[in-house]
């Protein structure tokens, strides 16, 4: 999809940067997606405007964070997609609670607080991706989720066209989860955190690291596991126990390492993904009598 004309015009009067033709694989930590035009948004408070502008204009269109939990179609694609300025997204500490951009990355936030001897989130430190994508999802590993921590999230809900700030306890936070609707863009976030010194944290996050390192592909192309975990089972260990490990289509491969892995071996396109998902959930269907459930976003064309 690409803007042109008055509409190219009225967004950079916003502060909106227009990269055109962007191939989103280099925005996706599976390296997967096509091409499309790319807004990216100088300032939140614009948030509003701009997509009022889209809707007026009837340009489709999606946000995109931190792109580790998404698998895109390939080619030409039908939306634009819009994303925050990653570049020094703020982190605030007042006392027990940080103030955080959506846009900040998940590992540098737990980070950013840890120096300041806020604890809790030690367990997340390797998730990859954005602070906004973990609230989303209730991104979680190791015993943490965020969501328990979360106070206050400012988010753009699409429903009613404009921002709005929710409090905790108003979000439903479940596993892999939330009560946020599709459409809706995580601002910035007030998180609670317990006190805790720096070393203790340190010691945390490096028993997290080494657990991580010896089950996951952490340097292969993958979105984490494609999966959720079935209500007491493992996705994973089911995958494994059927010896499909290194099962691919294509370039799609399940990891060698952690089966609810599928890592993107070459130069895998979406199809080939979406194959090799719809084929591993038959299979452990038909073994287990369990229908696995995505966790992986995919977004067709
Ligand atoms: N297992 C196997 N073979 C495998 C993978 C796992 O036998 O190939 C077995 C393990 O030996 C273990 C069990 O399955 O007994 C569970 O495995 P693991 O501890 O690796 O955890 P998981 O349930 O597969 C979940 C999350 C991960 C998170 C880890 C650590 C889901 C879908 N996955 O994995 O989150 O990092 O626990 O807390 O909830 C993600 O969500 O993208 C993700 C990576």
């Amino acid at each position: 999809m690409r803007i042109s004309g008055k509409l190219a015009t009225r967004l950079k009067e916003l502060g909106v940067e227009l990269r055109q033709g962007v191939a989103l694989a280099e925005h996706t930590s599976l390296a997967i997606g096509g091409a499309t035009d790319e807004l990216v948004l100088a300032r939140y408070e614009t948030i509003s405007e701009v997509m009022r502008l889209l809707a007026d204009e009837n340009i489709p269109h999606r946000f995109l964070g931190g792109g580790t939990n998404v698998l895109i179609a390939d080619g030409e694609l039908r939306w634009v997609v819009l994303h925050l300025p990653k570049t020094q997204p703020g982190m605030r500490i007042e006392g027990n609670a940080a103030y955080v951009d959506a846009s900040a990355d998940l590992g540098a936030t737990v980070t950013f607080c840890a120096k300041r001897d806020l604890g809790g989130m030690e367990g997340l430190i390797g998730v990859p991706g954005s602070v906004g994508g973990a609230l989303r999802m209730n991104a979680g590993a190791y015993g943490t989720q965020i969501g328990p921590h979360v106070r206050e999230v400012e988010l753009y809900r699409a429903s009613k066209g404009k921002t709005e700030t929710l409090r905790g306890d108003e979000i439903r936070f479940d596993y892999r989860h939330t009560s946020f609707a599709p459409e809706d863009i995580m601002l910035r976030v007030k998180l609670e955190l317990p006190s805790k010194p720096y070393q203790e944290i340190l010691a945390g996050i490096r028993v997290c690291n080494e657990k991580r390192r010896a089950s996951q592909p952490l340097n292969q192309k993958s979105a984490g596991c494609i999966f959720k975990n079935p209500p007491g089972g493992s996705a994973g260990r089911m995958i494994d126990e059927l010896g499909l490990k290194g099962h691919r289509v294509g370039d799609a491969m399940v990891s060698d390492r952690h089966a609810n892995f599928f890592v993107n071996a070459g130069r895998a396109s979406c199809g080939d993904m979406l194959k090799l998902i719809d084929d591993v959930r038959e299979r452990v269907h038909s073994s287990y009598g369990v229908e696995l459930e995505n966790e992986v976003i995919v977004w067709r064309n």
